[in-house]
């Protein structure tokens, strides 16, 4: 069975990841979306809630489930006996850094997780978890970005009910 893991902090998903996930979907029998436990970052969305809104924005795609992990990428992956992550690139910008956590995993692995990144659709390139926080936290539309359902949850965190 092929399988892969797609990690990220998902503060919130967006359509840019959710094409990630719709595509790389095809490519895997099995697909763990896995939100990092991140103790050093302060999320508005907690690891439980973050999970549940990639669970109801995933439910149509079968091959796809939802977890989270902590610590290192590579011993997550290690314990699912997964060999592959996959990761968006949206620009040059996402590249460097991007290089440069693949290679770090893949030697730490000693070759045993290889990343394969996506190129983000054209339409989704600009998007970012951060800008549609800071968008939602002036009260600015984010409905281009995120699903409904999420747009709303998000409104709700700084206080804009009726969105
Ligand atoms: O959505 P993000 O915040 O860009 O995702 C980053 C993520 C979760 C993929 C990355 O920070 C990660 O894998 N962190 C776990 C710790 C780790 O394994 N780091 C890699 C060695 S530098």
């Amino acid at each position: 069975m092929k399988a892969a893991i797609y990690p990220g902090s998902f503060d919130p998903v967006t359509f840019g990841h959710l094409d990630v996930i719709q595509r790389a979907s095809n490519m895997f029998d099995e697909l763990t979306v896995s939100v990092l436990n991140n103790t050093q970052k302060s999320p508005l969305f907690s690891v439980e809630e973050r999970v549940n809104i990639l669970k109801e924005a995933t439910r149509d795609i079968p091959n796809v489930r939802v977890e989270s992990f902590s610590g290192l990428l590579i011993d997550y992956a290690k314990s699912k006996d997964i060999h592959v992550a996959v990761r968006g690139l949206r620009a040059i910008t996402d590249f460097e850094f991007e290089l440069q956590i693949a290679q770090t995993n893949r030697k730490l692995s000693h070759e045993q997780l290889d990343t394969i990144f996506l190129n983000t659709s054209l339409e989704y390139a600009y998007l970012s978890s951060s800008s549609v926080k800071e968008i939602a936290s002036f009260n600015g539309d984010i409905y281009p970005c995120v699903p409904e359902f999420v747009a709303k949850l998000v409104y709700q965190k700084y206080g804009f009910e009726n969105r």
